[in-house]
Order: structure tokens, then sequence, then C-alpha cells
């Protein structure tokens, strides 16, 4: 298993339609070699059954699924040589982790010896050797997602596949085990695609995400791309907070400005591709610095309508002429209490443009 072996994964005008319900019309996308790749999106968007068609576990009703250079469409999920790892671990409780792991080779026909050199050596890299004899309920949450993992690993697939493994465990393990995850999937190379709709998680461990929204992809791209440059409304908001609001571009002898509420923003000469007239905006929660001076003419002024103390930050909702802004801000530079008249200052740099609609 090296990074020379990593293969891309490719699905060509890949349709999928229960009965008359289209989960999945025409999509193509591309699963670069050797990286983790994120599907993100709402509750019934078409992530797992994305991955299901990728396994060969569901049929597309129409498209092409490529592994590298070889077209896989026709081959069942056992000639694909895809490992899965699911929600519900699925380990068998009356076998030990080695019978567990060791399963799918036994199932292969491999020799005694080599199952139990293979186990071993899977164990070392998922940080369990040592657990061979133990029982799934002898097991923690994240040793038996471990063991899952490892289980996968062992059969040595060309693509790796995880449907929300970390949901059934707390918040603190989860980001343990998705460092785990992380560092896995880079010391083996093998291509993976991993389907979550929690987006610390996906931005922790992913080379890129897919933002999907009704079967359809929003956006694909590294974590900080979609971050800093959302294409969508939808983006802005899926990948951490937003406040998305209206405002006016004017541009003039190649300087933009932009009207937002009753203030007027210098962009100066940034490269907008918008055209002029009425924009739609990203504002992050952190952006802005709350004041209790500032100049009507560059600032917004806004009035705070609730306060919450979060120890390290504190959560302000702010009433503004161009909406109520939810943002959070260091409690070291103090507490403005409900009623209070703040000013929000801000690099206009900051200000993210959302492009136009698609029609
Ligand atoms: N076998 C099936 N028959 C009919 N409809 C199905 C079937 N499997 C999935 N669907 C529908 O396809 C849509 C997408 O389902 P899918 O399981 O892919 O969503 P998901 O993005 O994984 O959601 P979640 O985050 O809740 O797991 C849903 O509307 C679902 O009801
Ligand atoms: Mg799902």
């Amino acid at each position: 298993m090296s990074r020379n072996s990593s293969i891309k994964v490719t699905l060509k005008n890949i349709s999928k339609h229960f009965g008359s319900t289209r989960v999945i019309d025409n999509l193509d996308i591309e699963f670069k070699a050797g990286t983790l790749t994120t599907l993100l999106g709402p509750s019934g968007c078409g992530k797992t059954t994305l991955l299901r068609l990728v396994s060969g576990l569901e049929p597309p009703t129409g498209g092409e699924i490529w592994f590298g250079e070889q077209d896989v469409s026709d081959y069942s999920a056992t000639q694909r040589d895809v490992g899965m790892v699911f929600q519900s671990y699925a380990l068998f409780p009356h076998m030990n982790v080695e019978k567990n792991i060791g399963y799918g080779l036994g199932v292969l026909k491999e020799k005694k010896e080599k199952i139990r050199d293979a186990v071993t050596k899977v164990l070392q890299t998922v940080n369990l050797d040592g657990y061979q004899k133990r029982y799934p309920d002898e097991l923690s949450g994240g040793q038996q997602q471990r063991v899952a993992v490892a289980r996968a690993l062992v059969l040595e697939p060309k693509v790796l596949l995880f449907d929300e493994p970390l949901s059934n465990i707390d918040s603190k393990l989860r980001r343990s085990m998705r460092d785990d995850i992380r560092n896995l999937q880079q010391k083996t190379g093998i291509t993976s695609i991993y389907v979550t709709h929690d987006q610390a998680e996906a931005l922790s461990v992913s080379d890129e995400v897919v933002v999907m929204h009704n079967g359809a992809i929003e956006q694909q791209g590294t974590p900080r791309d979609l971050y800093r440059r959302p294409g969508s409304a939808f983006v802005a908001n899926f990948i951490g907070d937003s406040n998305v609001v209206d405002g006016v571009l004017e541009v003039e002898a190649g300087r933009s400005a932009i009207l937002l509420g009753g203030t007027r923003i210098d962009l100066g000469e940034r490269q907008i591709d918008n055209l002029p007239g009425k924009i739609q905006l990203s504002l992050r929660p952190e952006m802005f610095q709350l004041r209790e001076t500032g100049d009507r003419e560059r600032h917004v002024v806004g009035t705070v309508i609730h306060s919450a103390y979060l120890g390290a930050v504190t959560e302000y909702f702010i009433s503004t002429p161009m909406g109520d802004i939810f943002t959070t801000s260091p409690s070291s530079d103090g507490q403005y209490e409900k009623g209070k008249e703040v000013f929000l200052h801000f690099h206009p740099d900051q200000l993210i443009i959302l492009p136009p609609a698609r029609a």
C-alpha cells in the first residue's frame, strides 16, 4: 500500500432514481488520488446514496464510475475492492478483535499465519496492538471504531468509504478519532470518501470538501477555499457561521464601494466579478470588532439585542440597518449589555461577496 498505487475515483454523469424519486441527477465528480474528500450536506441530500454507488452496493440508474483508468460500473461490490466503515461499527459481538479483523481474509481463504501477521500489522497501524483477544463489549466506543477501520484496512482496499463513522461517539473522543482517521489515511494514502453532516469534522479531516444540496454538488474545494470563498449563500451558511446580507455594489472609474445599510464601504480597486447593483454578502461572525465609538460614515452602527458570555468569547446579536447580525468577540474586549449602541468595525477585505445566484 503506497501512495504510488493510489487511484482517483471519477463519477461521470451519474444518476440514481428510486422509482419516481430522483435522488441524484447527472452528477459529475472527481475524487483525487490519495486524498480524503468529505461529502457534506443536510440530511437526505444523497450522501449515503452517493457512497453506496461508489461501493457497488447500489447500481446507478445511469452514468459511469471509474477507479483510476478502469471502468468499474459493472463490477460488484467485492470486485471493486473497496473498504467500508459505517456509523454502527457492525463488529461481530461473538468474535474477538483478531477474528473480527481477519474475517474478510478468511472468506478469501488466506492461510492462517498470513491472516495473523496481517492482523498484527494493521493493529499496529491503528494503535491497538495487544488487543487481539478482547471482545467488542470489552472495548471503548473509540477502540471499537478503530477495529472497524482496521477490518477495512486489512483487505488493502483501493478505496475507503466512511459513512458518518464518528456519529455514535461523544464529542471529546470524536476530536481525537478524527485525527486518528486523518493520520491513518495519510499514512496509507488510500483514496477515501467520508460522509458527515458535521462541518467541523469535515473541515478538520479533509483535503477537499464537497458540499451537496438536493442531490447536486453545490461546491467542491479545500476547507480554506470553502470558508473564504463560498460560492453561494447555502455554502456560506453551511460551512461555519455566516450572516448573509444584501448590499448594493457601486463601481466608478475602477473603484468599488458597497452600500451596507446606510453605510458606504470603500473597496478601492478590489477586483469584483459581480455586476453593479444588488448583491449578497457573507459576513463571518469573527470579522467585527465592537467599539463604543466610530465614524457613522464608515462603520455600521447597531444596538445589542442579546449577549452571551462563553468564556474566551462573547456572542452577540446586534440589530443594524442591514439586519440582525450575529458576532463573536473576544471577552477581553469587554461586555456590551442589551440596549447598548455599538459600532461594528471591520476590514473591508473581509467582506465576502457572493457570486450572483445561478439561474
Ligand atoms: N432505497 C430507497 N428507496 C427510496 N428512496 C430512498 C432509498 N434510499 C434513499 N432514498 C431517498 O434518497 C434521499 C437521499 O438519501 P440518503 O440516505 O442518500 O441521504 P443522506 O444525505 O445520507 O442523509 P443523512 O444525512 O440523513 O444520512 C432521501 O430522500 C431518501 O429518502
Ligand atoms: Mg446518510
